[in-house]
């Protein structure tokens, strides 16, 4: 780390929720996330990155052991809070597909990043049968890895299920029988966006039990999934960070992001917020 100097991104090697990375601007920054993250005892393990800039997308692929599909891309907002600020989190909203993710840059991914590592596993005799999540840096059109996930994204998910309807588990089951070969999807030219709607203090400290009223909601483009719901008795009531992620499908983007935020609007949470961005920067291009 001395050698590299800084920025430079610093990770806790394990499942974090999306909140073990520290991207450090100084040395002393660094050094400070290597004492949190060690501080947590012996076993304690780290990854230490070059700093990427770009645009970060979201490509996520289907494989059976030989064959893949490209399920979609998608975009995430990592900060807390509007104009992407504040504490990093698990994902405050996503959309799908990401602009930047063009035919030609998602292909570019597939054949220099994502086929090969498929083709390696091959060979290792570790053929991978399941969903590879991609994070990607992308500049000027160049797709660079920043890291895999063998899940899918959340709140990524959500916007791509929007989208993908049924066909999402013909997929999976076509590739959990080796049947991708002769898998299609179907792309309707629609977009999807979702909104997380978290408990006030998250990613830190919140309360947990608070009533919630949700929507009537009779529009079939628009739905609301649970993330952070229990109930208690009769009535609705947080018990999470994330809590709740609510989503639309449009003919565009602006048209998913308005009945999106339309239908949170009819949701009572005083406890609750929601960034009121998502969607931005495809937005502004
Ligand atoms: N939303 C980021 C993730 O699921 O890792």
């Amino acid at each position: 780390m001395a050698r590299e100097g800084a920025p430079i991104v610093v990770k806790a090697d394990g499942l974090a929720a999306g909140k073990g990375v520290t991207v450090a601007a100084t040395t002393a920054e660094a050094q400070a996330a290597l004492d949190a993250i060690f501080a947590e005892g012996p076993g304690a393990r780290v990854v230490i990155e070059e700093f990427m800039t770009g645009e970060e997308a979201s490509l996520f692929v289907l494989a059976d052991g030989e064959e893949c599909l490209v399920l979609g891309t998608a975009q995430d907002h990592k900060r807390a809070f509007d104009g992407d600020e504040g504490p990093n989190t698990g994902g405050m909203g996503a959309y799908s597909p990401a602009p930047v993710m063009t035919p030609a840059v998602t292909e570019a991914a597939m054949a220099r990043i994502l086929r090969p590592t498929l083709a390696e596993m091959v060979r290792r005799g570790t053929p991978f049968r399941g969903l590879l999540y991609a994070g990607l840096m992308v500049e000027a059109g160049n797709p660079r890895l920043v890291e895999y996930n063998v899940r899918f994204g959340d709140p990524e998910a959500q916007a791509l299920a929007m989208r993908l309807g049924a066909q999402l588990l013909d997929v999976c089951h076509a590739a959990a029988e080796g049947r991708l070969a002769e898998a299609r999807i179907n792309f309707a030219e629609d977009h999807a966006l979702c909104v997380v709607m978290a408990a006030r203090g998250y990613p830190g400290a919140f309360a947990r039990g608070e009533a919630i009223a949700l929507p009537e909601i009779d529009d079939p483009r628009v739905r609301i999934f649970h993330a952070g719901t229990r109930r208690a008795d009769a009535t609705l009531v947080s018990n999470g960070g994330r809590v709740l992620n609510v989503t639309a499908r449009a003919e565009s983007l602006a048209a998913a992001r308005d009945l999106a935020y339309a239908a949170l609007d009819a949701v009572d949470w005083p406890g609750g917020f929601a960034r009121r961005d998502i969607g931005w920067r495809a937005l502004a291009e």
